[in-house]
């Protein structure tokens, strides 16, 4: 559709200049001018600031005055889009703090991202040598690992607003109004420099898979894919996603980068504990190891829940943390297969004082097996003398 790899730069800037003045977005082409503005500022600055004077003195039809981008919030004279019949806005909105708690990441992930953020800051640096930092980004995991909130994050340490367009709800809409409020959302979302996330992309994919409209269907993700290879450099378009298998692989392969959030690991779930704990670690903390154990194979989202209700039942005095606790193990001990109980019953008579008979009674092994298992333990570690089993 376009040749722009076969331009220069300041001609691709003209081209694109004229593209959006003939399809009459003026707001764009304002946004576009003032990127320019800054885009040429040292090393055109007659030119820049020229056409930093057109800005000025042309006054637009919405009277918005221009902003540098950077972390002040986005023109207030744009109204989030809403959607036509009920009026509700289909855009969630995040402006926080760039010092915002970093979500708990894997290192290597983790450094991914940093990537990313440094690419924005350095984006003269890449300029220079003929590359635009990442614009697009897919989030590959399941639910609750962290993809919403690291959205927000990144958001956040750009310096821009994150908004959420949620795709399942857009595609609950009849599909007219599914394109209509699509389009909307991506226009909004170009306008500003901003993060955009679209969450839950899949769901396209699964209305396409009952067969009716699939034509309407069909150009809702061309539209999509247009939008993703287009995406101005000034915003990031994410797209978050727990079925990566529905995903039409011509979108797949639009994104600059895919991003894979994992289950996490036994020592990332050992901090997340700690952190969600927060000021009730002295408390819980001598549960930490077997809260881990018993955690194992859940997501971020579904540890904090179950540590929030601890920390509730504390404070309003309902239940010990000893009782929270054996409850909550005794529950989770269900779902063990016979060598999982038996690990958390040695697990537990190595790190608790509850009694044997308490551990038989939540786990369901005999105590003749806990201490068989226990001895057979102990002798393993026997290298280290002094080591006692038990506190
Ligand atoms: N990696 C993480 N680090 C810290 N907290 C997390 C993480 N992942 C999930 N959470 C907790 O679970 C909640 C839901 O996570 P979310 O980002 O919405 O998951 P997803 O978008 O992957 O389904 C978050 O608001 C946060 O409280
Ligand atoms: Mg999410």
């Amino acid at each position: 559709m376009h040749q722009l790899g076969e331009m220069n730069e300041t001609q691709e800037d003209l081209a694109q200049v004229i593209r959006l003045a003939l399809a009459e977005q003026t707001e764009d082409v304002r946004l576009f001018v003032a990127r320019l503005v800054r885009k040429y500022r040292t090393t055109e600055p007659e030119l820049a600031e020229q056409l930093d004077l057109y800005l000025r003195t042309k006054t637009p039809r919405s009277g918005a005055p221009l902003r540098r981008a950077g972390p002040a919030p986005a023109s207030p004279a744009q109204a989030l889009p809403v959607d036509d019949e009920s009026r509700l806005s289909l855009l969630k909105v995040f402006k926080d703090s760039p010092d915002r708690e970093a979500p708990l990441l894997s290192r290597a992930l983790e450094e991914n991202l940093l990537q990313l953020i440094e690419e924005r800051r350095q984006s003269k640096r890449l300029e220079a040598s003929g590359l635009t930092p990442t614009r697009s980004a897919i989030f590959v995991g399941k639910p609750g690992v962290g993809k919403t909130l690291t959205a927000r994050w990144l958001a956040a340490k750009l310096g821009v607003p994150l908004y959420v367009l949620d795709l399942t709800a857009v595609m609950s809409s009849l599909l007219g109004r599914s394109g209509n409020n699509l389009r909307a959302a991506l226009d909004f979302a170009k306008r500003s420099p901003c993060v955009l996330l679209l969450d839950e992309i899949d769901a396209i994919a699964k209305r396409r898979s009952d067969d009716t409209d699939i034509g309407e269907l069909k150009r809702l993700v061309t539209v999509i894919l247009q939008e993703v290879d287009e995406w101005p450099a000034t915003g990031l378009l994410l797209a978050a996603t727990n079925h990566p298998e529905l995903i039409d692989p011509a979108l797949w392969r639009r994104f600059d980068l895919v991003v894979e959030f994992g289950m996490p690991d036994i020592s990332a779930i050992r901090v997340a504990i700690k952190q969600f704990l927060g000021p009730d670690f002295g408390l819980f903390g001598r549960w930490a190891d077997i809260l881990a154990f018993a955690f194992n194979g859940e997501s971020f989202s579904d540890i904090e829940r179950e540590i929030q209700r601890f920390r509730r039942a504390v404070v309003l005095g309902t239940a010990s943390d000893a009782d929270l606790i054996e409850e909550f193990i005794k529950s989770r001990a269900l779902a063990l297969d016979r060598q999982g109980r038996i690990d958390l019953a040695v697990l537990l008579a190595k790190q608790t004082r509850l009694s044997q008979h308490t551990i038989s009674d939540i786990t369901g092994v005999s105590r003749d097996t806990i201490r068989k298992y226990s001895a057979e333990q102990g002798a393993s570690t026997k290298k280290t003398p002094g080591r006692k089993s038990d506190q």
